[in-house]
């Protein structure tokens, strides 16, 4: 049988780590065949309450799972990792400004940068889900200049799943129906979901909407403002939709898109599609043999053009604003 994988999650206790844990420790995450040994890291005031989940863990009698490590120290959580899943980061509270924000996720995502550039294992493969994520993943790859740069990425699949499923409820089509979906740029609301390359059933998915009205102020609003529709309705932050994105984010890259398909990832560029080159971006992308790599050769229409560019002077904003703080 194969060897156990180290599968760090970081912000164990929380709400997303809640919905998390579970299905990697049975084997959704790398897949039926694969053990996992975990190892949860938390802030000193909640690894007691990981320590609970982790006695729930062991109460699933889950048979891939090789055991569980709870620590509040990141070098001893990313030593010997070979996928990080960092999800606990400081969210935004009342009356704070942005630059606060990332001077404060810098101060979560630098040392774990730093750890993960210490310890990790050859073939480590970081997802950044905590947020501002593409800009944590950056700050983390930053501090990790021993790891190769394209191993961090942001997650954008949430978004991604939440398009396919906007799509599929307007044109009363089923999901497997739907390929070729893309998130560009950023996760927030200045993502761009993009249609004009997405397929229904074969047919161009723009086309069978014929809806350029729905299509942008319907659709697109939708699925950036859904965090915040979530919240509204449910009184708390998406978490098993988030927790189900992760997987299916380290799912993919680990095991291949479908033929014929592909994917979103925040992943940094390469000067794709004018994105500037280092950026933490979301990309169409093609995962293949445990690699990902962007589809190329799209035709950017001068709609598509706009919104991309807004999404991508943010990221840049953010760059330069953590770079500013010493961060990177
Ligand atoms: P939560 O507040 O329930 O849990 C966060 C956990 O992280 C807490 O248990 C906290 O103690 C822990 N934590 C804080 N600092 C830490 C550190 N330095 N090391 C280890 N753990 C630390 O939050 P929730 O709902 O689980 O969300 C987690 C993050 O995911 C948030 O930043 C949220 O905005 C983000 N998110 C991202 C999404 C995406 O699509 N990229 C979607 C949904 C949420």
């Amino acid at each position: 049988s194969k060897a156990a994988v180290n599968v760090t999650v970081t912000g164990a206790a929380g709400q997303i780590g809640y919905a998390l844990l579970f299905r990697i420790a049975s084997g959704q995450l790398l897949g039926a065949d694969t053990p996992v040994r975990l190892r949860l890291l938390e802030i000193p005031q909640a690894v007691k309450a990981a320590e609970g989940t982790a006695m729930e863990l062991d109460d699933c009698a889950f048979p891939l799972l090789d055991g569980i490590d709870i620590t509040d120290d990141p070098k001893k959580a990313f030593d010997g990792v070979n996928v990080a899943l960092l999800v606990g980061a400081r969210p935004r509270t009342k009356g704070m400004e942005r630059g606060d924000l990332l001077e404060a996720n810098g101060g979560i995502f630098k040392p774990q940068g730093e750890a993960i550039n210490a310890g990790a294992a050859d073939d480590v493969r970081i997802l950044v889900v905590g947020n501002p994520a593409n800009t944590n993943a950056l700050i983390a790859q930053s501090n990790a200049p021993d790891v190769p740069a394209e191993r961090f990425t942001a997650m954008t699949r949430l978004d991604h799943n939440r398009a396919m499923s906007q799509l599929a409820q307007k044109l009363g089509v089923a999901l497997t129906d739907i390929k070729k979906l893309t998130i560009w740029g950023n996760h927030s609301a200045t993502q761009y979901p993009d249609l004009f390359h997405a397929e229904v059933g074969g047919r161009n998915a723009a086309e069978a909407v014929g809806d350029q009205d729905w299509l942008e102020n319907t659709f697109i609003p939708t699925v950036a403002k859904r965090g915040a529709a979530i919240i509204e309705a449910r009184g708390a932050s998406s978490a098993a939709s988030a927790a189900n994105a992760a997987i299916d984010h380290v799912h993919d890259w680990v095991n291949g898109t479908a033929e014929g398909d592909w994917t979103s990832m925040g992943i940094p560029s390469d000067g794709s599609y004018g994105v500037p080159e280092g950026l933490i971006s979301s990309f169409p992308v093609v995962c293949k043999d445990g690699k990902y790599e962007i589809v190329q050769g799209l035709e950017i229409d001068e709609f598509s053009r706009k919104k991309i560019d807004a999404s991508v002077a943010e990221l840049a904003e953010e760059r330069d604003a953590v770079k500013g703080l010493g961060l990177i």
